[in-house]
Order: structure tokens, then C-alpha cells, then sequence
């Protein structure tokens, strides 16, 4: 068991020891932008997706197992083959093409990775594939209108100057949805801590802080 995941019935058993026994608490946080929806790759609305990685020798092969697995990935159907291996964040980003997760550090430092599972944010990096059996993940692409406008938290963002580059941008969103999901009328302080698994080497954070606190009034209403 993962700090806040859960591993799925039949997935875990399936993985290597190494793997299984290497698992970390994910550190709390959950995190601009997206890119372009267009960047969606899904196939008719259900994304069957395929093992795309290169050269695999057979030692690898034996020693990584695939498994298939099924989800929902920013409300839509999702079966796909995974290496027992692979990343959360590998996953969205290289079989499903969903390329506003950024990843920055891969090792849950930086919270550039910062997806919803389950509704609560989790570093994508620190999160095998496989456990996200059965369970339901939400990307930057995801928390976008229907209509194209953006989510109170990006346009808060946007108003208040809470990004440069925006290389952090989409895992801070996320990260401050949750923080004003479950703490609505959060002070400064708490969108700090809230926050503080959330790396931004441009902003100095204050514009950061403005934005979530306004976006935590427009969400409230
Ligand atoms: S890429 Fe996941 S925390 Fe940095
Ligand atoms: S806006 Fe550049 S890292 Fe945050």
C-alpha cells in the first residue's frame, strides 16, 4: 500500500519483487495550463492503447511483465497494455499522449507530475500504471470546460501573473484545485502548505498564492 493508493486486486501480486518492494510513500501534493487539447490521442473515445517503447531485450521482457489495465482517464474509458515498470506519468504522457503533465524531476520532488487520482492529487511519477487499475485519473486536459474556457484555477492563474514559464504550471494547478477542493476557505498560510510539494523556479510563489485564494472565492460560488 502507497500512501493514498491503493494497489489494485491482481496488479501488484503481478509485480516484480524489486518493484513492489521499492515503492515509496507518495508525498503529498497534487498541481498550469495545459496543452492544447488537441494533444488528445484517444481512439474513438476509447483509448486501446499499445505497448510503445523501444528495444526491449529479453531479459528486460522477462523481468517486466506487461499487464493490461482498465481506467478512466479524464472521464473517458481507458484499456491499455503497461509494463509492470511503467510510470503513471510515462503513461499518460507517451501511450496516451496527454503531454500537460509535465515531468520535471521523476523522482516526486518537484510536483511538475501532479495529477488527480481519485480526486485527490498525487505526483504521477511516484505512482506506478498499474495501480491506477480501476480507478479514475484527471490530467490538466481534463478540468477544462466542454465550451474550451478555462477552469477558475487557470484563469485565476492567468489573472493574477501565476506564471512565467509555465513548466510548472499544470502540476500546480492541479495541486491548488485540491487544496481548494478540500480546504475552500484555506488562509494563505494553508495554500502554502498546501503547496509545498510544488516547485516553481520563476514566480517567487506570491502571484501563485493570489491566484489560489482568488480562484477559492470563484469555486465557492
Ligand atoms: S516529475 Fe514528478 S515530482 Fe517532479
Ligand atoms: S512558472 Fe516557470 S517554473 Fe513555475
Amino acid at each position: 500500500m502507497i500512501d493514498g493508493v491503493s494497489e489494485p486486486d491482481g496488479v501488484v501480486a503481478a509485480l516484480p519483487a524489486g518493484v513492489a518492494a521499492g515503492l515509496t510513500a507518495v508525498p503529498r501534493c497534487a498541481s498550469l495550463l495545459a496543452e492544447p487539447n488537441s494533444s488528445l490521442d484517444y481512439h474513438a473515445g476509447l483509448a486501446t492503447t499499445k505497448h510503445v517503447q523501444g528495444p526491449v531485450t529479453r531479459n528486460a521482457r522477462e523481468k517486466h511483465m506487461s499487464v493490461t489495465i482498465q481506467l478512466k482517464v479524464n472521464g473517458r474509458p481507458v484499456t491499455a497494455e503497461v509494463r509492470t515498470d511503467t510510470l503513471l506519468s510515462a503513461f499518460l504522457r507517451e501511450q496516451l499522449r496527454l503531454t500537460g503533465t509535465h515531468v520535471g524531476c521523476d523522482t516526486a520532488s518537484c510536483g511538475a507530475c501532479t495529477v488527480h487520482l481519485d480526486g485527490r492529487a498525487v505526483k504521477s511519477c511516484n505512482v506506478l500504471a498499474a495501480q491506477a487499475q480501476g480507478r479514475e485519473v484527471t490530467t490538466i486536459e481534463g478540468i477544462t470546460p466542454a465550451d474550451g474556457s478555462l477552469h477558475p484555477m487557470q484563469a485565476a492563474f492567468k489573472a493574477c501573473h501565476g506564471l512565467q514559464c509555465g513548466f510548472c504550471t499544470a502540476g500546480m494547478v492541479m495541486s491548488a484545485i485540491d487544496v481548494v477542493t478540500h480546504q475552500p476557505h484555506a488562509t494563505d498560510e494553508q495554500i502554502r502548505s498546501g503547496l509545498e510539494g510544488n516547485l516553481c523556479r520563476c514566480t517567487g510563489y506570491h502571484n501563485i498564492v493570489r491566484a489560489v485564494a482568488q480562484a477559492a472565492k470563484a469555486m465557492g460560488r
